[in-house]
């Protein structure tokens, strides 16, 4: 052993420090050139700041806890792309603000099932999953078709997503209140469901 290893065993100060720095240059090495790579950060063609409903829908979906069940992130695996369909992009997630990519597969993953079903299966799925998948254990959600969203907390949403870069303009913020007035949060998750992987890229 030399002496400088030795030193360095022996001293746990010096270890520690040593440690972080590696650590920290690893991390760096993994991270920065992320920040700069133009498929990190460019929308994909059609993916655009969610429109009000959806973006309720998305709240709701994130209160819910749907995440705790559900991925939203189709891996680059065969058995996975021939399940769900294309793997999930960067590029899809620019205006997903937390992301829902996840790991925790309670349900299957959801990244790619807009469109996969119909409006009325969701609402009677979301209501009591049992009624349409007789074996299901996912929890119903009765109280979503009751709830109204509330246009002014999706308006102060929206504007503060355009404040961090999200390109809305003035006038979607403007009309906001009256494309979510009267709608339930039912409605609103339906609509957040119908569009998951609308813009993705197809094939495999
Ligand atoms: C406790 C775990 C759990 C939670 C929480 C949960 N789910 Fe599920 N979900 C499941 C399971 C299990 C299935 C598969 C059986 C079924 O279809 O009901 C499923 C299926 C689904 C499906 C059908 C997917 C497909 O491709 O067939 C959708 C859509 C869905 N869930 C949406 C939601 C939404 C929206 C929420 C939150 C409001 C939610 N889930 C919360 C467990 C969960």
């Amino acid at each position: 052993m030399g002496i400088a290893h030795e030193k360095v065993e022996k001293n746990i100060g010096l270890m520690a420090v040593l440690v972080a720095i590696a650590v920290s240059l690893g991390g760096l090495a993994e991270i920065v050139p992320l920040m700069f790579q133009a498929e990190a950060i460019q929308p994909l063609p059609g993916i655009k700041p969610y429109p009000a409903l959806q973006l309720a829908g998305r709240d709701v979906y994130i209160r819910e806890g749907c995440y705790g069940c559900h991925s939203q992130m189709v891996r680059t695996l065969r058995f996975e792309t021939e399940r769900y369909g294309h793997y999930s992009m960067a590029g899809e997630s620019v205006y997903d603000r937390p992301f829902q990519w996840g790991s925790k597969r309670t349900g299957p993953d959801l990244a790619r099932v807009g469109g996969r079903y119909s409006d009325d299966w969701h609402r009677v799925h979301l209501n009591n999953p049992r009624d349409v998948v007789p074996e299901s254990n996912m929890p119903g959600f009765p109280w979503l078709s009751k709830n109204l969203v509330d246009g002014p907390t999706i308006q102060k949403h929206m504007k503060a997503l355009q404040r961090i870069g999200d390109p809305y303009t003035d006038a979607e913020i403007q009309a906001a209140s009256a494309a979510v007035k009267g709608k339930t949060e039912m409605d609103a998750v339906v609509a957040y469901l119908q569009d998951l992987g609308k813009h993705a890229p197809r094939g495999e």
